[in-house]
């Protein structure tokens, strides 16, 4: 199909109607040149194709279908195979059910736990985010099915979240919200992009053409077209300026005849819907050419990898006296409704019709030894003291209380936010009472984003299981059990309390505005540089097995920002069983005159070994790795000095250390003023060149002998005098130069602007 030569026989009105929905799941028509529709679904973590009576929010039943476990569970396998490997699979679903488009993978960051939509996305930290998503991307995509990232950009709370300004500096944009997508893009190539609700910085997303067209297609690469979430479009003309290719769903005409209005009275160049209308035709022309709708989707096989994924996903957050895993035979109380009715998925438009559930107590049938006690009800936050008792009583009887406990559908939810991280009272207080009858409790937990853990001390063992797919009961046995060694790592840090969280003063923010204050301290990077106690950090998970670190090894002991630096570390199985280990790498920036973390994610491998096995892990950093974003430069900028390559366990865990030295090639702009403080003058070459003697002289003058003939010595000491030089403007050299004129000092500083004038004068 020649998309161009099929625009150019458009109608201004035909194209103008295929830049929205036709209705709530397909793209429109134009019979008249044989242009069919296509069909789009949510995502991501299953398939919700919804048949009639469609609904965004989840309301309405889709087919039945696969649910994987979500993003907050897949991203703690911290194993972009796995989401690889999922893409594949919800590519053939979409494949047996002709729908074109999988809406997803969501990479928001989570800037705060409380978010309602967190079990959607991956992670609080945009390295991990990004590779999960660009794989998840990867996998559809490799069934000829195209996927759609969402939802750009920082769309980071729920609350307000269709007139919400998301108010943040630029480097936190490039450093934090905008990394995650921008992996996803260059890597994973989308087919879409789903714009998100919210504004940034005022501008409405949609309406953003510096968000969709000169960052994600100009600087990223962008090729496809970019689809609004399901009523996000707010001035439509602007939007198609902008590059919002398609509005979804259908808005029943009317925005369609407002962009034909707007090419007739030259608001809008009418080449700028073409390009849309082309975006969208190549996209829907890609599906056409690989559709394969007599591809078998096996969900009995979907349902035996959703529980293999689960199990890798889990996250064994402690174990003491190796409570885990379970001894096979042994007597064992499982207690909670989780444990018959688990919750494995979150609420709206995510929400998948699996075609079957497997709790963990269908996943023990047969098994001898095993006892159930409802323990709670899933009505009502409060205690049940018959179903209490009976619990206790079931856990006094057995060797071990395995209780599944977590959060219920309504604490977290797309459409509002959380507002505490607590578990509802009735469920922490049987947790108490259990584990006071029975000192052997194991609690696995089932919820989509942290939660505060009061009994902690008095239980054994903890698992957090993240809302696992249909699969995860099955999944959740194999785990106690020990089929399956634990392997999930944490991707996002547990606080102690809502109040320790890094924008707890103005998450939500006044009104429309949701000022970012914290800026690039989200998550750890929050509290490891405030040291600050955590209930379970980043990266954070514990395994049956231990794994040893050694010769942490670089390429080179120095290297410029443009060389790529290889780095190697040996991980051995020290323990008795099979286990996966996920070797995390941080850079560490020693010294920088801009903010920086104390560390940042930039490297992760998983990697399975036998007892006693040793493997080699590599890594290969870049420039990125070394970078922030300079907002004089507008581009990414290695400020030369040494960087810590660190291996860790976790974020707060760092089993080995090695350092670089990195020299930057490029050069800041130099923007100095009169006002202009020497400390920031003396970083620039020009300026150290030009200015040190004239600074030489003012030291001498202001610490030199004083007028009575007398020494100053005892009141300054040269380092004192450095620092008052430090915070003085260069204006200040009129003053305190020995006799320069402001206008000697006026060339001086054209000089020294002037990036064409050479180095330095000699003088
Ligand atoms: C959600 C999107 C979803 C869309 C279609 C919106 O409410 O924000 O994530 O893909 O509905 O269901």
């Amino acid at each position: 199909m020649d998309v161009k030569y099929l625009v150019s026989q458009m109608t201004l009105e035909e194209k103008a109607s295929l830049l929205s929905g036709g209705d709530f799941w397909h793209t429109k028509a134009v019979q008249r040149l044989g242009i069919r529709p296509v069909m789009v679904s949510d995502g991501p973590h299953g398939l919700r194709k919804q048949r009639q009576e469609a609904d965004h929010l989840g309301v309405n039943e889709s087919i039945k279908a696969v649910c994987f476990p979500t993003a907050c569970a897949t991203a703690a396998s911290f194993d972009p195979a796995l989401t690889r490997e999922m893409g594949e699979a919800l590519g053939d679903a979409c494949q047996h059910e002709s729908v074109a488009v999988l809406l997803g993978p969501g990479v928001n960051i989570k800037r705060s736990p409380l978010c309602g939509r967190n079990f959607e996305y991956f992670s609080e930290d945009p390295f991990l985010a990004g590779e999960m998503a660009a794989s998840l991307i990867e996998g559809v995509q490799s069934r000829g099915i195209g996927t759609s990232l969402k939802h750009y950009l920082a769309n980071n709370q729920e609350h307000r979240r269709m007139s919400s300004s998301s108010d943040m500096d630029p480097r936190t944009l490039r450093e934090i919200y905008m990394p995650a997508f921008e992996k996803a893009v260059k890597r994973g190539k989308p087919w879409t992009v789903m714009c998100s609700y919210n504004r940034v910085n005022g501008e409405y997303v949609n309406e953003s053409r510096f968000l969709l067209t000169d960052v994600l297609r100009g600087e990223w690469g962008f090729d496809g077209y970019v689809m609004s979430d399901w009523g996000a479009v707010s001035d439509r003309v602007r939007g198609v300026h902008a590059g919002m290719d398609l509005e979804m769903p259908a808005s029943g005409g009317v925005n369609d005849r407002r962009v034909v209005e707007a090419v007739r009275s030259g608001a809008l160049d009418e080449r700028e819907v073409d390009l849309a209308v082309e975006r969208i035709l190549t996209v829907n022309e890609r599906y056409f050419q690989n559709a394969k709708p007599q591809t078998p989707w096996d969900m009995e096989k979907q349902h035996a990898q959703a529980r293999r994924m689960a199990a890798e996903c889990m996250v064994l957050l402690k174990n003491e006296d190796d409570a885990l895993p379970l001894t096979p035979g042994a007597s064992v109380a499982v207690i909670g409704a989780f444990a018959a009715t688990p919750r494995f998925q979150g609420g709206g438009s995510s929400h998948i019709n699996s075609f079957k559930v497997e709790s963990l107590l269908d996943a023990l049938q047969g098994v001898p030894n095993v006892t159930y006690a409802q323990g709670y009800t899933l009505e009502g936050d409060g205690h049940d003291e018959a179903l209490l008792e009976e619990a206790v009583r079931a856990a006094r009887a057995a060797q071990t209380a395995v209780i599944v406990a977590g959060l219920p559908d309504a604490y977290e939810s797309e459409g509002y936010d959380r507002t505490h991280l607590r578990m509802p009272e009735g469920q922490n207080e049987l947790i108490r009472r259990v584990s006071q009858a029975n000192p052997n409790t194991v609690v696995v937990l089932y919820n989509g984003s942290p939660v505060e853990m009061p009994w902690l001390g008095g239980v054994k063992a903890v698992v957090e299981a993240y809302l696992g797919g249909q699969a995860v009961g099955g999944a959740t046995r194999d785990i106690l059990w020990g089929d399956v060694n634990p392997c999930g790592r944490l991707p996002e840090t547990f606080p102690l309390r809502l109040e320790d969280t890094p924008c707890f003063l103005t998450y939500g923010g006044e009104g429309d505005h949701a000022p970012y204050s914290e800026g690039l301290f989200v998550g750890y990077r929050y509290y490891d540089k405030k040291r600050m106690e955590v209930l379970f950090p980043f990266g954070y998970g514990l395994s049956y097995t231990r794994f040893a670190y050694a010769n942490l090894r670089l390429s080179a002991a120095s290297i410029r920002d443009t060389d790529a630096l290889e780095v190697s570390v040996e991980v051995t199985n020290t323990g008795n069983r099979k286990g996966k280990e996920v070797v995390q790498l941080y850079v560490a920036d020693r010294e920088s005159s801009a903010l920086r973390p104390l560390r940042e994610l930039k490297g992760m491998a998983k990697v399975e070994l036998a007892p006693g096995e040793t493997r080699e892990v590599r890594f290969t950093l870049d420039h990125r790795a070394f970078a922030y974003w300079s907002e004089e430069l507008g581009d990414w900028y290695v400020e030369s000095g040494a960087f810590g390559i660190q291996i860790g366990r976790s974020s707060r865990d760092i089993a080995l250390e090695a350092e670089v030295e990195v020299t930057g090639t490029k050069t800041l702009p130099a923007h100095f003023t009169m006002n202009s403080i020497f400390i920031d003058l003396m970083k620039n070459e020009k300026a150290r060149m030009e200015l040190k003697p004239l600074i030489d002289a003012v030291a001498q003058t202001l610490g030199g002998p004083r007028e009575d003939g007398e020494a100053a010595q005892s009141a300054i000491t040269n380092d004192m005098m450095q620092a008052m030089i430090n915070y003085m403007p260069l204006r200040g050299l009129v003053n305190f130069g020995g006799g320069l004129s402001h206008e000697a000092l006026e060339d001086i500083l054209r000089r020294i602007n002037d990036p064409d004038a050479p180095g330095a004068c000699a003088r």
